[in-house]
């Protein structure tokens, strides 16, 4: 069991975040906020939330993308596919995306994310430092996903290789809420990708 801190104090910065707009991209203004994509594996949240890695940057706007592959080879190595270990992956990887924002990053955040709890996390964890958060849903139905099996997951899941996989033998909650739901069947990724950029525009992230 971790000791947890005691006797720490909050430390304020002495930059804005209107300062840090000013400095930040070709497009001045403070643009930080986090577009968090959930949706089974291989539903297309890696290649949608790198497309649009490529978009903003290419418009000179300051983007990162966060994924859950990545992330687990280095910060979060430690934790795997359990409940608790997925909980722990998005605490972190939501406090990691924070700071991103607060930075003035748009950060695009690519994980499964199955558990709504732990997406209410991410979302309270921005709320709580007003920095904007938008969830989108990529929604392919698993069938198609097990279709597509990129990585050969489903297969190794299915004879019982890999345990608790998400839409096999563990569950995939899907959003209640969400500020947008992009349907990947029957689209391409760009055009899927253009209906995030509606969304960043609508909101003002993209001027
Ligand atoms: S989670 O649920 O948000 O903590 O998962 P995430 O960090 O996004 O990691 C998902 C990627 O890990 C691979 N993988 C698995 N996914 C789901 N369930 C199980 N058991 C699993 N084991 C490995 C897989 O490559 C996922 O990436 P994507 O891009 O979603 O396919
Ligand atoms: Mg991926």
């Amino acid at each position: 069991c971790l000791q947890v801190a005691t006797n720490v104090t909050e430390q304020k910065h002495h930059v804005s975040r209107a300062k840090r707009g000013q400095i930040l991209g070709h497009k001045r203004g403070f643009r930080g906020c986090t577009v968090w994509f959930t949706g089974l594996s291989g539903a297309g949240k890696t290649s949608i939330a790198f497309q649009l890695e490529e978009y903003l940057v290419a418009q000179g706007i300051p983007a990162y993308g966060l994924d859950g592959d990545n992330m687990r080879t280095g910060l979060n190595k430690d934790l795997g596919f359990t409940k608790q270990d997925r909980e722990e992956n998005i605490r972190r990887v939501a406090e990691v995306a924070k700071l991103f924002a607060d930075a003035g990053q748009v950060c695009l955040c690519s994980f499964v994310s199955p558990f709504s709890e732990d997406r209410d996390v991410a979302r309270r964890i921005h709320r709580e430092s007003d920095l904007p958060f938008f969830e989108v849903f990529i929604d392919t139905p698993l069938k198609v996903c097990e279709k597509r099996d990129t990585k050969g997951l489903y297969h190794k899941a299915r004879q019982g290789m890999i345990k608790g996989f998400t839409g096999i033998d563990q569950p995939y909650e899907k959003p209640e809420n969400p500020e947008l739901v992009v349907k990947t069947v029957d689209s391409t990724v760009h055009e899927s990708t253009m209906q995030v950029v509606e969304l960043l525009e609508e909101n003002g992230v993209i001027p």
